[in-house]
């Protein structure tokens, strides 16, 4: 009897001691390692395919707090605590791992970790990419590359300009290739052909005479740097009155069966309207019938 309370003794005590978080040390030149591509839309896409396979068993979907029980817990994803890693301490976590969390150095390869961390990423609208080696615009380093929708009307032309800012110096970035998209609920639209910008920094496309816009004409455009590879993700969208102002009927307006009163199929209502006729004119003739065979009774 002793010994099994000792035991279990022990184990509280054992329990206790691997709760107890000791900080989860990172070498620091793996710290310090960033990844020599830009985190893609492909990347994260790719990486978010790995995390459910792979880590939504323990860490759960982003921000839902269905995490697995475990001690120490597993951070969700989208968690400062796991956000505040450097991407180089993210890769050395998830290749080595530690107590409950499995070492992925042997199963996934360094390129998929680093898909993975850009999926991981794309949840944190703070973070910022800093690559291992900063990509040149026309043979210049930017701390910031950004690119503004201006519209022409008269011409129906889009311009999109690309400005490269260096610290408090903004310059126009020639010679490289924007791509212009109409956004879809199903994927995006291309317009015109890729453009390359000018000396200005400009790029400038065909907008069509006849896209259907909101009741006000407004489209919602997407420019983006193409070269996703090298340069990174550098894209904007804009709101732009530039298509034709159309006034979308709602999928409801037509008549229908689930539809209020006002818009029921006009056979529906006769068919139902005919039957209660016929229904109360039955029961009035039976009535009457009753009426006469009391009459006679009398
Ligand atoms: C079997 C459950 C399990 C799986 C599967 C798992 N993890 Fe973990 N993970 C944990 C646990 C538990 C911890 C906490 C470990 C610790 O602090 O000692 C953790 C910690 C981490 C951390 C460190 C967070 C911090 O505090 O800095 C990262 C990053 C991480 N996991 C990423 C992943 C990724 C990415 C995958 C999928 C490739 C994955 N994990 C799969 C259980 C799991």
């Amino acid at each position: 009897m002793r010994h099994k309370i000792l035991f279990f003794v022990f184990l509280y005590l054992l329990a206790n001691a691997s709760q107890a978080q000791t900080p989860w040390v990172v070498p620091d030149d793996r710290n310090a390692k960033l990844s020599t591509t830009a985190f893609t839309e492909q990347n994260q896409t790719s990486g978010k395919d790995l995390y459910q396979t792979n880590c939504k068993s323990c860490h759960g979907d982003p921000g839902k707090n269905n995490i697995i029980k475990l001690v120490p817990p597993p951070p969700d994803p989208a968690s400062a605590q796991l956000q505040q890693n450097t991407d180089g301490a993210l890769h050395f976590k998830i290749g080595e791992g530690r107590g409950a969390m499995p070492a992925f150095k042997n199963v996934l390869s360094s390129a998929d970790v680093w898909s993975l961390i850009a999926y991981l990423r794309s949840l944190n609208n703070d973070y910022k990419q800093q690559l291992a080696v900063q990509p040149t615009f026309g043979g210049e380093v930017f701390d910031k590359v950004d690119i503004k929708l201006l519209a022409d009307p008269a011409s129906n032309n889009i311009v999109a300009v690309l400005t490269g800012v260096k610290g408090s110096l903004t310059k126009p970035i020639a010679g490289l290739e924007i791509k212009l998209f109409v956004k879809r609920y199903f994927g995006n639209l291309i317009i015109d052909k890729p453009m390359e910008t000018n000396m200005e920094g400009k790029a400038s496309f065909v907008f069509p005479k006849d896209m259907p816009g909101d009741a006000f004409g407004n489209i919602s455009l997407l420019a983006q740097l193409s070269n996703e590879e090298l340069f990174g993700l550098i894209k904007t969208e804009s709101v732009i009155a530039i298509g034709v102002p159309t006034n979308r009927t709602p999928l409801t307006e037509p008549r229908a069966l689930w539809n209020v009163v006002q818009k029921t199929p006009i056979w529906l209502l006769l068919a139902y309207l005919s039957s209660v006729l016929v229904v109360w004119g039955f029961i009035v003739i039976v009535m009457l019938q009753l009426r006469t065979i009391f009459r006679l009774g009398e």
